[in-house]
């Protein structure tokens, strides 16, 4: 079964069928105004704070039948009643003669015929704005006049989101509803909690009159609520009730008579649903968007916008899936991923206080830099603002407030309160950072630790480069009985807790990919001294690794408190790990030997046709010494399921030995957009990657869950364009170094870097994986595969022979 198909001309993915296994979502606008726009209209809209600044009520566990959010009605005359429909297929459900949602970028456009009526819903938030649009056009496709009215609504929630869903008396006392009319007789429907009335009104209006509104949910369905969603007993009547609630559950519909419509005939109308501090505040941008052409214009800007982002890397690959996924799909979700962090999609609910993720921003930040490079400064400074004076990072904090906390390791006594990854991944993300830009200056520039004194004001500041110096310094003394990293509350997987003085072999080879940027960095910089510390730290440390870390076929992955391995053949459950392979590859610790035995044990033992198990055998019963892994049944999640962002570790692994079919093999088999004919099994959205699926030790082996705010997002990005393609940005220069399947003849890819343009066509004419014999620039030989920094804004040609010496 299919649902849809992509566009690539369009860089649309088109949904046909809209009874999707789950739905299917985009997003529109940002943090700052924005959220999610489900594939049947609904929409999950919140400004700066999805946790105490929600709009609409959008509960993604109630049925998909069910309306979620925002929706929109037509109805005509049929008889003494009327015939009542939405355009979006939910909630009335009736058959339709054409269904499609594109999800487009920054956009989602739902088209639908029924009963004779075509309507298109263009759904946006325009760039910087903190109103959502949509522009609604109803076609009478019919051959009979038709008189039809429309009535857009919204079901609100209490900005607290968790309010909402756990005390039914306060949140209901507080919520209100007013209208007002403007000068030109236009409704705007306010609404908002009671002590918010004077400083955030959600308003919901319209460009075009408004016979009647209804802003109590209990009158639009009528009978006490025994009404429904699909048939609404007020759409029954004539008019609605123009009730202005004083508590209860709050809605905002308008109806519009739009009038007779002749065969042929379109007519539009736009609604907002926005948020300011008044009504009057909002008049100008509402009286804006209320003209056609203006919504017209702030359409437009979308995909001149994409065009900036997505034109720093446009490839051409023999593999059509892998050209959809590099030059629109991976590249939108590594844009969406910073953004959002983990606070609202369909999966993540965004209540509480979760706040934006340390790691997993740190690691976002990678996939964007190269298109959004000033948006990933300022996360990279936000983050650093939390970093704590001895070296290790708050694990999360709220990006307006800069209130930072410790995680669940807070909420677990006599746990250690660090995660020992977290602030390791900041030196990898600010060395990505200063090669993508060249931006040095960075490093000097002074951001304050998090501690803060009793009035608030910072207890110290550090230069960005201090920074980084503390958080190796960190782990370096952060050593447990092995001479290993201690794993704290955890390591980059959250599940496995094994309390104070285990040690984590993950950590201990993050620290190795972390020095390593250090080393290069204080070459790059002439900083002998450092240099010859994080060498010797390097070297340390891979020594200890080596010493104790390897389990005769692989590496294991963590020790516990008394020395015990896991990740071992000792074990019976989670014998091998992915990262415990990649890792060491990664770092460099691995000798030649092991390193390819470590990766064909994960070849042998973990990898599986959708995808590689994160861990093998699954845990099968719950053990509160190992702690939230056992939670998961075998083949879930953490628990031997397939966590897809440690499958581009395996890919980066694997390019770095050579093995470039491998590579490819494993990128191929997790490429979501190579999985649209088997969705029935896949359930997610194609267009972007979920954070897992269900390893074949599960029933549902193939099953995904928790799509698009995953850290696979920037690391598939990463492994497929600096290290399949091996377009890898250094400091001086591009370094171009493909490890591509030995099928390709090769392929073409234009690259903007520092200020001009590399139109780079690679070829392969005997047929290999990794190795360059020739890089001519403009037509002259130069030595060596690192092209330099031009920065005169011109198009440079750079072509590519692979082969290996002596070929
Ligand atoms: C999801 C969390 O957001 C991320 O930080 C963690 O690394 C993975 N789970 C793996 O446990």
């Amino acid at each position: 079964m299919k649902y849809g198909y992509f566009d690539d001309k369009n860089r649309e993915y088109v949904i046909t069928n809209p009874k999707t296994p789950v739905k299917w979502i985009n997003y529109a606008g940002t943090l700052a105004f924005g959220g999610i726009v489900d594939h049947t209209g609904g929409a999950l809209i919140c400004r700066g704070d999805p946790a105490l600044n929600r709009i609409t009520k959008y509960i993604p566990q109630i049925p998909s039948s069910e309306f979620k959010g925002e929706t929109v009605y037509l109805r005509f005359k049929q008889g003494q009643g009327y015939r009542v429909f939405s355009p979006f297929f939910v909630p009335t459900l009736a058959p339709y003669d054409l269904y499609e949602c594109h999800v487009g970028l920054g956009y989602t456009r739902i088209v639908s015929q029924f009963c004779g009526i075509r309507t298109e819903v263009t759904i946006f938030v325009p760039l910087g704005g903190s109103q959502e649009i949509r522009d609604i056009r109803i076609t009478n496709v019919s051959d009979r006049s038709l008189e039809i009215d429309a009535i857009p609504l919204v079901e609100y929630t209490h900005p607290d989101a968790l309010k909402q869903l756990t005390n039914a008396d306060w949140v209901p006392q507080t919520m209100q509803g007013k209208v007002y009319r403007d000068q030109d007789g236009l409704a705007i429907l306010t609404q908002y909690a009671f002590m918010n009335k004077d400083t955030q009104v959600n308003y919901f209006t319209s460009n075009q009159p408004v016979s009647s509104f209804e802003s109590d949910r209990r009158q639009f369905l009528g009978d006490n609520e025994y009404g429904t969603w699909a048939h609404p007993l007020s759409l029954e009547r004539d008019e609605l009730s123009n009730y202005q609630a004083l508590r209860g559950d709050n809605i905002g519909a308008l109806l519009h008579r739009v009038g007779v419509i002749r065969p042929g005939e379109t007519v539009r109308l736009i609604t907002q649903l926005g948020q300011a501090e008044s009504v009057a505040q909002a008049m100008p941008s509402i009286q804006g968007y209320r003209d056609p052409a203006e919504v017209g214009r702030a359409l437009e800007e979308l995909p001149a916008f994409w065009d900036r982002y997505l034109s720093v890397l446009q490839v051409e690959t023999p593999d059509a899936a892998m050209n959809s996924l590099v030059n629109v799909h991976n590249p939108r979700q590594c844009y969406i991923t910073p953004n959002w962090s983990r606070y609202l999609s369909l999966y993540q609910l965004g209540y509480g206080a979760r706040g934006i993720g340390f790691r997993d921003s740190s690691q976002d930040v990678m996939g964007a830099l190269a298109g959004a490079p000033q948006e990933a400064m300022t996360l990279l400074r936000k983050l650093l603002q939390v970093h704590k004076r001895n070296g290790c990072a708050m694990h999360q904090f709220n990006p307006l407030t800069m209130e930072a906390n410790e995680g669940d390791s807070s909420e677990v006594e006599g746990a250690p309160k660090y995660y020992s990854d977290d602030h390791l991944w900041i030196a990898l993300a600010v060395t990505a950072y200063l090669k993508e830009t060249g931006d040095l200056v960075f490093l000097d520039e002074a951001i304050p630790h998090y501690e803060k004194d009793g009035g608030g004001r910072p207890l110290e500041s550090g230069t960005v480069l201090d920074h980084l110096r503390r958080a190796i310094k960190f782990t370096w003394r952060d050593a447990g009985a092995h001479g290993l990293a201690l794993l704290g509350f955890s390591d980059w997987n959250d599940t496995v807790n094994l309390g104070a003085g285990a040690e984590s072999l993950f950590t201990a080879n993050l620290f190795g990919k972390a020095l390593l940027e250090m080393i290069e960095l204080t070459q790059h910089l002439g900083d002998e001294e450092s240099l010859a510390r994080y060498t010797e730290y390097y070297e340390t440390m891979k020594q200890r690794g080596n010493e104790h870390g390897w389990d005769s076929e692989w590496y294991v992955r963590y020790f516990d408190a008394d020395g015990t391995p896991l990740g071992s053949s000792a074990n019976t459950h989670g014998q091998i790990y992915a990262n415990g392979q990649s890792w060491p590859v990664i770092s460099g610790f691995a000798q030649p030997e092991r390193a390819t035995a470590a990766l064909e044990a994960v070849r042998q033992r973990l990898n599986t046709c959708n995808g590689i198990k994160l861990s093998t055998p699954g845990y099968d019963g719950f053990d509160p010494i190992k702690g939230g892994i056992t939670t998961y049944p075998p083949g879930a999640k953490e628990n031997g399921g397939i966590f897809l962002h440690a499958n581009p570790w395996v890919i980066i692994a694997e390019t770095m030995l050579g093995n470039g079919d491998r590579a490819y093999e494993y990128y191929r088999q997790i490429n979501p957009v190579a999985k649209n004919d088997r969705i029935d099994e896949y359930e997610c959205e194609p267009y972007v990657f979920p954070q897992n699926i269900l390893g074949d030790e599960h029933p549902q082996f193939g099953l995904a869950r928790n799509s698009w705010l995953t850290g696979t997002a920037s690391w598939a990005y990463q492994a497929a364009t600096h290290f399949i393609l091996g377009l890898r940005p250094m400091y001086e220069g591009l370094l171009i170094d493909p490890c591509i399947p030995s099928r390709w003849d090769g392929f073409k890819a234009t690259r903007q870097f520092r200020g001009a343009v590399y139109q780079i066509e690679v070829v392969n004419p005997h047929h290999i994986c990794k190795g360059v014999t020739s890089v001519k620039v403009d037509g002259q030989e130069i030595a060596g595969n690192k092209v330099p920094v031009f920065g005169d804004g011109k198009t440079h040609h750079v072509e590519i022979t692979m082969g290996k010496m002596g070929l």
